[in-house]
């Protein structure tokens, strides 16, 4: 029998589980026997929050780097699974814009309506993936928290799905031994109260560094200041939030910028993103590459090229999620089960490198959507995934850019279009900059719940 071992049950190890329990196959003696590790106690990757940040409770590194009080910062109806839509979970239409207990709501509902639970061995955490012994396969050596002892299994295919979005990339500036106050990465930012009333910097120019700097915001920080190192965001920040270029140095309180002003700061949050680290790949099956949307040595963004039997998924950086590694998981399996006939290694690598020249010469952000839209649609059209409307979701991003251009604090305000049922999103009942209650309760109720119901922040 062949026996496939999966790696990581966030939404990318979820999907490819999912994948092959949908199979028409499954379930037959010719299915393959698919086994899923996963290093946390719980399934759901990211989305299922974490309060503890450097080390977990078995000394493994944390893999959480969401806090408290996310919302999504993309419509959801540019993520839904194409066979599980949110009106189908949650018995009505509603907003766009989830917080993540919600979502993970989401995620979680589909996976156990799907029964594969059973697959994954929870507290696992994947030391070594080597080729086996007689060369035929691949070593999945685990440790096994629960019992602190190593398990070693062989299997014909391994499906990488680990993510890429909780090990810190944090540049070193002058000074930094010499800051009195908080110094952290986004990856440990967990509560925005923690900084009320107190001055921040924020390093970046991306979506934590956006989103962390609207949060010290809506929580009370007395002042936000935001360094970027190619340009200002140029949103149209609310009082309380402005734009600096680039830091030099810092020497104890004082932050240095490169056109010669100064900040005085209590904290600064480095939302300087993230590293590919896979240091449990054998060197001659880890991937290495930049975050970007055609990732180095993957063939279709999914196979590993030097050794096919090597899949990896999720590793692009990312417009489309869910239903993208959905797409990805359902492609990853029918090459797995020899329905899908791979090109040779030259071919493969041809591939790479035109999507690779394709994505360097976009212009912009909205031509980049639609490659990633293009990219998606292709794996659909592979498989017998359920096509789900790739230039809706694309148009619906291009909207939702504009509606942050617009207003960085207001933009989900909007309701989006579900590309499932066509039903457009209702708007929540409270805007996000005075939504203090982000519970799941809260989110699905038709009308804000009385404050002294809310849980206290
Ligand atoms: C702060 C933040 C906010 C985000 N918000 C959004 C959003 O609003 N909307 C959106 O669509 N996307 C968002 N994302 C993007 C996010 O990458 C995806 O939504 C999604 O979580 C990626 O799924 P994944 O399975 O690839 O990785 P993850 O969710 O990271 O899951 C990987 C899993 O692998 C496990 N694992 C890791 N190493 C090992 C090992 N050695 N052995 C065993 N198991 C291991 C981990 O414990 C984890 O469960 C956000 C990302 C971040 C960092
Ligand atoms: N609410 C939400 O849903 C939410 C919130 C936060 C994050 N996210 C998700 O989390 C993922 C990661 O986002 P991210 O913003 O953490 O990472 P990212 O998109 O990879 O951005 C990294 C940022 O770090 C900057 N940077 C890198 N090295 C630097 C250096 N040496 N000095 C100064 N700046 C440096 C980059 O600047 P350059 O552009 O100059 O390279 C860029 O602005 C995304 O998928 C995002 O959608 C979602």
């Amino acid at each position: 029998m062949t026996r496939v071992a999966v790696i990581g049950a966030g939404p990318c190890g979820l999907s490819q589980l999912h994948a092959f329990a949908r199979d028409p196959g499954a379930g037959s003696p010719s299915a393959p026997e698919v086994v899923c590790y996963e290093k946390q106690s719980d399934w759901g990757g990211l989305w299922n929050y974490e309060w503890r940040t450097g080390l977990d409770e078995h000394g493994e590194p944390c893999h959480a780097s969401m806090y408290r009080y996310l919302w999504s910062n993309g419509p959801k109806e540019c993520l839904e699974f194409a066979d599980y839509g949110f009106e189908e979970h949650f018995g009505k239409p509603i907003a766009s814009f989830p917080p993540r207990e919600v979502l993970y709501d989401y995620i979680i509902g589909r996976a156990e309506r799907s029964g594969f639970r059973h697959q994954i061995r929870f507290s696992h955490a994947v030391r070594r993936v080597s080729r086996s012994a007689g060369g035929s396969g691949f070593t999945v050596t685990a440790h096994d928290q629960a019992n602190d002892a190593d398990t070693s299994e062989d299997f014909d295919h391994v499906v990488v799905s680990t993510g890429h979005f909780s090990i810190p990339n944090m540049p070193p500036y002058p000074g930094y031994e010499t800051f009195g106050g908080t110094l952290l990465h986004a990856h440990d930012f967990r509560d925005a109260v923690q900084f009320a009333g107190r001055d921040v910097l924020v390093i970046g120019s991306s979506y934590s560094a956006e989103d962390i700097a609207s949060q010290l915001w809506k929580y009370g920080a007395r002042s936000v200041v935001c360094t970027s190192r190619s340009g200002p965001m140029g949103f149209d920040w609310p009082d309380g939030i402005t734009e600096k270029p680039i830091l030099t140095h810092v020497d104890g309180r004082t932050v240095y910028f490169a056109d010669g002003s100064t900040a005085e700061v209590d904290a600064i949050v480095s939302c300087t993103g993230y590293l590919h680290h896979f240091p449990f790949m054998d060197d001659e099956l880890r991937l290495v590459t930049a975050n970007r949307l055609a990732t180095s040595m993957l063939y279709r963004g999914v196979v590993f090229q030097p050794e096919n039997r090597i899949l990896y998924l999720g590793m692009q950086d990312q417009w489309y999620t869910f239903n993208m590694f959905d797409a990805q998981a359902w492609y990853a399996r029918d090459v797995i089960l020899g329905r899908i006939e791979l090109p040779g290694a030259d071919e493969q690598a041809r591939w790479i490198e035109a999507a690779q020249a394709e994505e360097d010469a976009l212009a912009d952000d909205y031509a980049c959507i639609d490659f990633q839209g293009a990219y998606t649609q292709d794996l659909v059209d592979q498989t017998d995934y359920p096509d789900f409307n790739t230039p809706l979701v694309n148009k619906m991003f291009h909207d939702w850019k504009k509606h942050k251009k617009q207003s960085i604090i207001g933009y989900r305000d909007h309701g989006h279009t579900s590309p499932l049922t066509g039903t457009v999103a209702p708007i929540h009942h409270t805007s996000w900059e005075d939504a203090m209650d982000d519970s799941l309760e809260s989110y699905l109720a038709d009308s804000p719940r009385p404050m002294s119901d809310a849980p206290t922040t």
